[in-house]
């Protein structure tokens, strides 16, 4: 059985799992054998453990809504693979890409955007994140991507 923090935590981002376009990156890979969901999933669900236990006093809305979206860019970058300027273009850019998708997509307040916009810092030297809960979610991007790549998350209770 779910404990409480589980079960509030999939409120939270219940509306996001029913969007047809945030079901759609099942479908692409992200590290691993981890879909571009799945890791989004996980770095949401990190990002609001990491709040809560470490008494930091992030919003949650703000954490959970920015973390679920910030890989938002719809579609597969291993596609790009074989080139590598593209993949580096790919690393560069995707946060962009996703926070303008999900402005698109969903009401999401400045805070939010900003902290899907830096959440590959220090790689956008640029975008530095200037929030709580931007750096949170950094953290936990890194922390996912590492224990996905080395195919750990399940043994980590993650997806
Ligand atoms: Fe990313
Ligand atoms: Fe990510």
């Amino acid at each position: 059985m779910r404990n409480d923090r589980k079960e509030r935590f999939y409120e939270m981002i219940e509306k996001y799992k029913k969007a047809p376009d945030v079901v759609s990156m099942e479908r692409f890979v992200q590290h691993g054998n981890t879909s571009t969901l799945g890791h989004s999933e996980n770095v949401a669900w990190v990002s609001f453990l990491v709040n809560e236990k470490l008494h930091l006093n992030a919003d949650e809305k703000i954490l959970v809504d920015a973390a679920i979206l910030h890989d938002f860019y719809l579609y597969d970058w291993h596609d790009r693979k074989s080139d590598r300027t593209d993949r580096l273009i790919h690393r560069y850019n995707h946060p962009e890409i996703a926070c303008e998708n999900a402005k698109k997509r969903f009401e999401i307040s400045q805070k939010t955007q900003n902290a899907i916009r830096s959440h590959m810092w220090p790689v956008s030297i640029k975008r530095i994140p200037r929030s709580k809960e931007a750096a949170i979610i950094c953290m936990a991007d890194k922390y996912c991507a590492f224990v996905e790549t080395i195919r750990m998350s399940k043994h980590l209770g993650l997806k």
